[in-house]
């Protein structure tokens, strides 16, 4: 259940996008990407957060020590399908509509959040960082797995000339993100964080990937 009122940011329709991840995604998790969602939700316990949840990918993977799942999505096809995962997934989950900027749960309520492969999408990303941090609780944890600005200037260049069209074709998505740096910035210090090898399907602009686990700050 949720704690406040409805997200204000309740439907962002995105047709285009929604029938490409319908289809991107499953053959993702056969070349590897399951393995990722597992890594990334392992050993989580009590209530969690996911943020812009997708299709509901995830689901299958959250571990018994999980109460509840409330898991956000503003994709109105997306999270149909999810609703549909969450009654075949292993623990509760709740699909509500909102986005990541303004969650629909009280300061400190959760045990963890998730978050991934989002965090490049959404439209104000310090302000979803903020909200992940605030709906923590100050021993929690949020995992994230996510793609990142390059490491090298040419690779740098590259995103910042192609975040020019990406995001209107990819869903939101950008591709030259300092996501790491923006969750240390709104309270969420990584503590693990790990550069992965990516398969070569995924298009070069947006790697690298990372995936960690970051600890709230008072
Ligand atoms: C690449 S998909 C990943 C979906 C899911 N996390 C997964 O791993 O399969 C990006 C998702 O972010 C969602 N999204 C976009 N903007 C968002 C926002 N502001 N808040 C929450 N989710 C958002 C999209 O609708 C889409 O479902």
């Amino acid at each position: 259940m949720t704690d406040l009122a409805p997200s204000p940011c309740h439907d962002r329709p995105d047709a285009w996008f929604a029938w490409i991840w319908q289809r991107l995604g499953p053959r993702l998790e056969h070349r590897g990407l399951a393995a990722h969602r597992a890594w990334t939700v392992a050993g989580l316990h009590g209530r969690v957060i996911e943020v812009g949840c997708g299709d509901g990918l995830m689901f299958a993977h959250y571990p018994p020590a999980v109460d509840e799942v409330v898991a956000v999505e503003p994709e109105p096809r997306l999270r149909a399908l999810a609703e549909q995962a969450a009654r075949r997934a292993p623990v509760p989950v709740t699909v509500l509509p909102g986005c990541a900027e303004s969650l629909p749960l009280a300061d400190a309520s959760c045990d963890a959040a998730v978050a991934m492969l989002v965090l490049c999408s959404v439209a104000e990303p310090r302000t979803a960082a903020r909200e992940l941090r605030r709906v923590l609780r100050d021993d929690g944890e949020l995992r994230f797995h996510e793609h990142v600005r390059a490491a090298t200037p040419l690779g740098q260049r590259l995103q910042r000339s192609l975040d020019v069209v990406w995001p209107h074709i990819g869903g939101g998505c950008h591709t030259a993100r300092p996501t790491v740096t923006t969750l240390a910035e709104a309270g969420l210090t990584p503590w693990l964080l790990e550069r992965l090898p990516v398969s070569s399907r995924v298009p070069a602009p947006t790697l690298p990937w990372v995936r960690g686990v970051a600890a709230p700050r008072a």
